[in-house]
This record gives C-alpha cells, sequence and structure tokens, in this order.
C-alpha cells in the first residue's frame, strides 16, 4: 500500500453524551439522553424510541429501569488515563463532542456555567500534552430536555437562537486549543430519529414532517451561522460539519429502481449540498412541493446559508444499503433497516448493518465528483461487536478485518483522486451505543469492563486490534 500523507488524522471518535456520564455532576443540566433506557431487550426496544411528552414523563417515574447514557464508562473522570491509551495507541487526533447541558443546563440561561466552560477547557488541554489534535463536534445528539419538552425542539427558531449562543460561546473559548470543528453530528440523520437529531416529539405534532423539515432548515442556518462566526474569528479555524452516509444502489438494473435510487440519494445528500453549496437544490425544492411542505425562511436565512459554506466536509460510514422503486428517504427512519434495504452481496453485523467497503471507496467518489476539491474527513467507520473478554484481551480479528478493509478502500479512493484528510474510527474505546444504549455493541480497540447496566470494574484492557491499529499508523498505513 502506498503510505498515507504524513499530516494525515489517524484517530478514534466518540461522543460526550455516550462517554462521559457523570449526567448530574457539576451543575450540568438533564439532557435528552438521560432519560434514553437500555435498549438491549424487548422492553427496552419498545421504550426506547421516544416520540411523545408522555413517555418522557412515564420514563421519569419508572423506578426499575437503568438509563445507560447517565454514567456512560465515566469518560468525564477517567479522559486523562483514557487518552493516555489512545496516544500509546499512536492516535494524532480523537473526536468528541460538548456537552451543550453542561455549559447551559436548560439552554436558556444567559451566562455559561463556569464548571463547564473549565471541564472542556482541561480536556482539550490534556489533548494538547498529549499531542492528540482536538476534532470537536458542537452538537452530537445531545441538548437540553427542556428545550424539547417546553421550548418544542429544533422546529423552534427560539431553540436555533439558544444554541447559536451555546456555539459562539464554545468558539470563543477553545479556538485556541481546537482548531479542527464540526458543528453538527450526521446532520442528514434527522429523519432516522428525530428526537435525538432535532429534539421532536412527532406523536405530539399535528404535522410531524412538516416539523421535521423546519427544524432541518433551522440546523441548516444554524450550522451556516456557526461556520460564518468561527470563520470571522479566526481564519486559522477549519470550519466542518458531518453527514451520515448511507449509499444506495439501486436494488436491479431495473430502470424505476436505478431512478429510485438516485433520487434517496438526491434526498440524503441534500443536507451536503446545502452545507457546501449554501443553496438548497432544485431538486429538493421540487420534492417539498410535491409532498406539500412549506418551509418557514426568516430574513437572511438564504444569505446565511450562502455565507456560511463549509471548509471540509465529514462523514460517518457504517454500511450500504439498496433502494427500488417506491422507497424513500423516509421509510429508512429507523437505525436498524428493513431487510428490503438488504443487500444480497454483502454480509451484515448481527444489528443487521451490511459491511461494505468498497461502499467507502464509492461514497469518497460521489462527494469528490460532486464537490470537487473539497477536504474529506471520515469522522466514524467502524464495527459493533459482542466481543467476548478472554482473559485481559479480546481476539477481535473481526474487527481488524474490517478496519483493515476500509482503510485500503480510502487508499485506493486517494489512488482514485480523492482528498482525506483522516480517519476516525469509532469509538476507539467502547462507549455506550447511541441506537440501542447498550455497552454489549462494543467498537472500541480498548475493551471497558462495564456490562449493559453499568456494572464491572470499569478497567480497560487493549484488544488485539489496538496493536494492529498502532502499527498500521506507525507505518502511515503502508504495513495494510
Ligand atoms: C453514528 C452516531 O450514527 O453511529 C454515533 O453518530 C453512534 O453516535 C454510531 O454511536 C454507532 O451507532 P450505535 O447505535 O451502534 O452506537
Amino acid at each position: 500500500m502506498a503510505k498515507f500523507p504524513a499530516e494525515f488524522l489517524w484517530g478514534a471518535a466518540i461522543a460526550a453524551n455516550q462517554a462521559e456520564g457523570a449526567w448530574d455532576v457539576a451543575g450540568k443540566g438533564l439532557s435528552q439522553d438521560d432519560v434514553v433506557p437500555y435498549g438491549g431487550d424487548a422492553r427496552g426496544k419498545a421504550l426506547q424510541t421516544i416520540r411523545s411528552r408522555a413517555q418522557i414523563d412515564a420514563l421519569l417515574a419508572d423506578q426499575n429501569l437503568v438509563f445507560p447514557k447517565r454514567s456512560g464508562i465515566d469518560f468525564y473522570h477517567t479522559y486523562g488515563e483514557d487518552l493516555a491509551l489512545l496516544s500509546e495507541g499512536g492516535c494524532n487526533a480523537f473526536r468528541t463532542s460538548i456537552a451543550w447541558t453542561r455549559l447551559f443546563p436548560t439552554g436558556m440561561e444567559a451566562e455559561p456555567n463556569p464548571e463547564g466552560v473549565e471541564y472542556y477547557r482541561n480536556l482539550f488541554g490534556r489533548m494538547r500534552e498529549l499531542g492528540i489534535e482536538p476534532v470537536v463536534t458542537i452538537s452530537h445528539y445531545e441538548m437540553p430536555l427542556t428545550l424539547i419538552t417546553e421550548h418544542g425542539g429544533w422546529a423552534n427558531r427560539e431553540v436555533l437562537e439558544a444554541f447559536l449562543r451555546f456555539a459562539y460561546l464554545v468558539l470563543d473559548e477553545y479556538r485556541d486549543q481546537v482548531k479542527y470543528w464540526l458543528v453538527f453530528n450526521q446532520i442528514s440523520s434527522a429523519l432516522m430519529d428525530p428526537f435525538l437529531a432535532l429534539g421532536l416529539l412527532t406523536e405530539d405534532l399535528d404535522q410531524p414532517e412538516a416539523a421535521i423539515y423546519q427544524a432541518i432548515h433551522h440546523q441548516l442556518v444554524a450550522n451556516a451561522a456557526v461556520v460564518r462566526y468561527g470563520r470571522q474569528l479566526d481564519s486559522s479555524l477549519h470550519m466542518g460539519s458531518m453527514v451520515l452516509d448511507q449509499t444506495a444502489y439501486p436494488r436491479t438494473s431495473r430502470p424505476e429502481d436505478v431512478l429510485a435510487a438516485l433520487q434517496y440519494n438526491q434526498q440524503a445528500l441534500f443536507f451536503s449540498d446545502v452545507m457546501v453549496r449554501g443553496a438548497y437544490p432544485s431538486t429538493i425544492l421540487a420534492d417539498l412541493a410535491r409532498r406539500g411542505i412549506e418551509i418557514e425562511w426568516a430574513p437572511g436565512d438564504r444569505e446565511t446559508l450562502a455565507e456560511g459554506t463549509i471548509d471540509y466536509l465529514a462523514f460517518s460510514y457504517y454500511m450500504s444499503i439498496v433502494v427500488g422503486e417506491g422507497m424513500s428517504l423516509l421509510d429508512a427512519n429507523t437505525w436498524s433497516m428493513g431487510e428490503e434495504f438488504n443487500n444480497p452481496y454483502l454480509k451484515a453485523t448481527e444489528w443487521g448493518w451490511q459491511i461494505d467497503p468498497v461502499g467507502l471507496r464509492y461514497a469518497l467518489n460521489v462527494y469528490t465528483d460532486r464537490y470537487p476539491g473539497l477536504p474529506l474527513l471520515i469522522a466514524e467507520n467502524g464495527l459493533g461487536y459482542r466481543d467476548q473478554l478472554v482473559g485481559e484481551t479480546v481476539e477481535d480479528d473481526y474487527r481488524i478485518e474490517f478496519h483493515r478493509d476500509h482503510l485500503r478502500a480510502i487508499s485506493d479512493a486517494m489512488a482514485d483522486g480523492c482528498s482525506v484528510i483522516g480517519y476516525l474510527p469509532w469509538s476507539g474505546i467502547d462507549i455506550v451505543s447511541a441506537s440501542t444504549s447498550e455497552m454489549s455493541k462494543r467498537y472500541g480497540f480498548i475493551y471497558v469492563d462495564l456490562d449493559d447496566f453499568g456494572q464491572g470494574s470499569g478497567r480497560r484492557w487493549p484488544k488485539k486490534s489496538f496493536g494492529w491499529y498502532r502499527d498500521v499508523i506507525r507505518s502511515q498505513g503502508e504495513n495494510l
């Protein structure tokens, strides 16, 4: 394999709400994640998809439930050693997010909570000490719960304003420590989980689809406003944002299926189109009109979108899907894709996520053709697996194979002419799953001894993949 560029960001990625725990310390407010119960069993699965205010009240009143994101892996307290271990494993970059509720417990405060501000200053300081480049997501599936229950989530413009107060403060505070910014995690996953991504309680809404698109519009405007602010503040900042990539292949070569896959990809690429080009594509405007959805634009929104285009595009990549006639992005409105999205040529994980390294090369080429010259960052890629600790390690050859194949695909894409600036596997160290709130769905190169109910020693054990990844980084990918 050809060597990866010397300045390549090799690292790992996590999110505050799935790792930090410490949900009620140092003035932190209650976030949407603190009410999501363990979803690894049938009861939890049914409880998990939050769609109404009544459901939240019932969850909070139920004394028998476990809320794993409240304790995470206690990264809030252990980040010093965890980062040292990741640095030993060769990482020169690390992606994490800032919990809005540590800085603004309800989102409506005029001034930030000083303990929250200090926590992240120390966290980023530790990364710098270890020679790790922070890549920081400002919004990763985490917002104050009251912004959802009392203010209607992202469909309400007030929430956009509250977010800007938080995001501008974060840029003011940490711009000397953090150069790589991602405003939103997986902004295009809005349809998959409107509660986590947009703070919407869809069963309480008269017109959920219209509210979803209004909320998406607010996030796109917020994204652009934050990018513009960062750029004006300090031209050395790299202002980016992130989408979820689930490349859709046509289910067959029937022209109707090929057209359906194209339209599905248009709906998904709409998010990056707006963030990169600064305006809504005509195909999406037509699609919204066809469905009778009218978005409310505030004065200045068009200018904001045009002025706040991103410097680089980050994306997560776990799987590809197939799409045929009659299927749209709205059908994929779930974390576990239905069988109709399955590709007979691919194997899937226990959770049904189809493994497709070639799809990563394909996606990189699509973005390169669509946005010529734009640097691309793989901000998440990984394999969820029910790892078994045997003795002091996990023999995770399956994970090594997964990452090796995806890195080879990246190398091939770079040879195709794609500009890739980094690879940040999910999640470096085991953390709580976003979709199922379980620990059993593990992604790390480092095993964390905690079970689905937060029980265990909490000790960290490097898996076999840890040494493998370190050697890949040392050889700059040459030994792949
Ligand atoms: C991405 C999210 O969709 O996938 C992460 O940005 C998430 O937050 C990751 O953890 C893997 O999903 P899960 O549900 O397996 O944790």
